[in-house]
């Protein structure tokens, strides 16, 4: 059972995108544990291209253990959806991956087959702290792979009927008033464009449409921003209404998504934050030090809101973290820190020097507090 805790609050940490294959998992591994450790969430959130599936499924099953030991060992809460990549080469189906998840106890998510839509798509009802009513919920959804077509997927028109109903009988009983909640998946909503600024020519911190070419979009500064859009929103092809489905039904507060890496933003749409967090994964190249996760928390005081932070590698560790990480013997910790906090130092000049000049030529302001 998911539950506030005694404080009132729920913590949630969103990871996403781990992508992790033989060549970044014993690092990624190391910073996400160091990361639980530190913020001891309620629940983990993991919304997709989690672990690289080989053709030899002893050997993807052997990376979700060691990614599924991290909760089991620290008694954290964890909620698995799929991405684009998890089922897209390999041995296992997403079935049969969310079957693996499912045998862990830290999953909250122990359904064996019953339902007609997507492996990856499910609800996380949360308690109060008192254990006696529904609270919160959260919507755990399978935003697909591809549509078929060379495009991105989205949320299945099975999935959002699903999503319609269920909404429907949490808020019957709640006497009526929607449950409010947060969704996490792993393709952003495509009506993230809804509420950019678009352009028809390339602009400087301006993206292209990932289905208009020829179409760019940057941040309006007419609506709610939040972080730093850092490259283009890669969602859907084609749309089965999931975000009017959830502005109807009242009751999603945000949604989160990942697979687009470097992403760290909000917009608000029709009252409804659009989220896009980073990749959780450790690269060894320079600018991936600005990876990491986010934070979420409700209080169960006032759930028709939520308070959210963004956690980069390269802010994790100071020096005198290093250096306890070293005289506790753990070597190779001490590396990893030592590196993201090094290479760091390049990214976090880039994007000051970008952020800066775009200011400056532009007028603009392509970054706003979060
Ligand atoms: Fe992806």
């Amino acid at each position: 059972m998911i539950k506030f805790g005694k404080n009132g609050k729920l913590k949630i940490m969103h990871i996403t995108d781990t992508h992790l294959s033989h060549d970044n998992i014993d690092a990624s591994l190391w910073l996400i544990r160091e990361a639980c450790r530190r913020e001891k969430p309620d629940i983990a959130v993991i919304t997709g291209d989690n672990v690289h599936n080989y053709d030899d499924a002893g050997k993807t099953k052997s990376y979700i253990d060691r990614f599924m030991a991290i909760f089991e060992e620290l008694g954290i809460a964890s909620a698995v959806t799929f991405g684009n990549h998890d089922s897209e080469v390999g041995a296992l189906s997403r079935e049969e991956l969310m079957l693996y998840y499912s045998n862990f106890s830290s999953h909250v998510e122990n359904d064996k087959g019953e339902k007609p839509f997507k492996w990856g798509t499910y609800n996380v009802p949360v308690m109060s702290s008192d254990e006696k009513t529904v609270k919160f919920n959260l919507w755990v959804l399978d935003s697909g792979d591809y549509d078929g077509k060379g495009n991105y997927g989205c949320m299945s028109k099975e999935d959002v009927e699903w999503y319609r109903n269920k909404s429907d009988e949490l808020t019957k009983a709640n006497g009526g008033k929607p449950v409010y909640s947060l969704a996490f998946q792993h393709m952003i909503v495509p009506e993230v464009y809804d509420v950019l600024t678009k352009v028809n020519k390339r602009k400087l911190y301006s993206f292209e449409h990932i289905i208009n070419k020829g179409e760019y979009y940057m941040f309006s500064p007419d609506t709610v921003n939040f972080g730093t859009l850092n490259e283009t929103p890669c969602s859907g092809g084609i749309n089965f209404g999931q975000f009017d489905a959830m502005v109807e039904k009242g009751d999603v507060l945000a949604v989160f998504s990942g697979h687009d890496h470097t992403n760290a933003f909000g917009v608000r749409n029709q009252g409804i934050d659009i989220v896009n967090s980073l990749s959780t994964r450790s690269q060894s190249d320079r600018f991936s030090t600005q990876y990491g996760y986010r934070i979420i928390e409700v209080d169960e005081k006032d759930t028709g809101k939520y308070t959210c932070r963004v956690e980069r590698w390269y802010n994790m560790f100071t020096f005198s973290d290093i250096k306890k990480i070293k005289a506790s013997g753990d070597t190779y910790g001490a590396e990893i820190a030592k590196g993201v906090k090094f290479r760091g130092c390049i990214q976090r000049f880039h994007t000051f020097t970008g952020r800066t000049f775009c200011r400056i030529v532009t007028g603009r302001k392509n970054t706003y507090n979060h």
